[in-house]
C-alpha cells in the first residue's frame, strides 16, 4: 500500500514528483512532528537528501505542516545555506584567496570558464559541471588550490584543470 505522501505526490504530475522522491520525503517527514518549530530542521534534512530544496519538496512540506509555500520560501531564503536549484553533477571550486591568486588561480578560473563556456557561479546546460570560487581553503601552502567535488588538492595549473574537465565530461573523475 502506498503511503499518503506518495499518493499526494503522484497526484501532482505537473510537478514531476517521482515515487522515489515521495518516499524519501515521507521518511524525512516521519522524523518530525507536524510543527512549524521543526521547519528549519526539515528543510536541512531535505537539502541533505536531495542537495537542494525543489519545488515539489516545498509543496509537499507545505501540505505536511500546513504552512503556505510562500512562508516556507520566506524562511528558507533568509538562510544562505539553502539552495533552490539542483546542484551540478560535478563541482569545480577554485580558491581565489591571496596565496592562490598570486600563484595563478585567476588563470585557472579563466581556463575553467573558457573551456566550459560559463561564468563562475553557473552550471553547464547539461547540468554536468559548475564553477565556483572561495577565498581560502585553509591550505595556502599548496596554492593554487582547487576543489573538485569534495576533494581538495593543490599545485593546479590551467593544463591540469583542462584535463580534469575532460575526464569529468567523460564521466571518469
Ligand atoms: S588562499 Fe587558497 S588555500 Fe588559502
Amino acid at each position: 500500500m502506498k503511503h499518503a505522501h506518495q499518493n499526494q505526490c503522484l497526484d501532482r504530475t505537473e510537478r514531476n514528483c517521482s515515487e522515489d522522491t515521495a518516499k524519501k520525503l515521507s521518511t524525512i517527514f516521519l522524523k518530525y512532528r507536524k510543527d512549524k518549530d521543526d521547519l528549519l530542521s526539515i528543510l536541512q534534512d531535505i537539502q541533505d537528501e536531495f542537495g537542494y530544496l525543489s519545488e515539489e519538496a516545498i509543496h509537499l512540506l507545505s501540505k505536511e505542516i500546513r504552512i503556505s509555500e510562500n512562508e516556507i520560501y520566506g524562511v528558507a531564503t533568509f538562510y544562505a545555506i539553502f539552495r533552490f536549484e539542483k546542484p551540478a553533477e560535478h563541482r569545480i571550486t577554485v580558491c581565489m584567496g591571496t596565496a592562490c591568486y598570486v600563484n595563478g588561480a585567476d588563470k585557472i578560473l579563466d581556463e575553467a570558464e573558457q573551456k566550459l563556456g560559463i561564468k563562475t557561479g553557473q552550471t553547464t546546460e547539461d547540468g554536468k559541471i559548475s564553477i565556483g570560487h572561495v577565498f581560502c581553503n585553509g591550505c595556502c601552502g599548496h596554492a593554487p588550490v582547487v576543489v573538485v567535488d569534495n576533494e581538495v588538492s593543490g599545485g593546479w595549473t590551467p593544463t591540469k584543470l583542462d584535463k580534469t574537465i575532460d575526464k569529468l565530461k567523460e564521466g571518469s573523475p
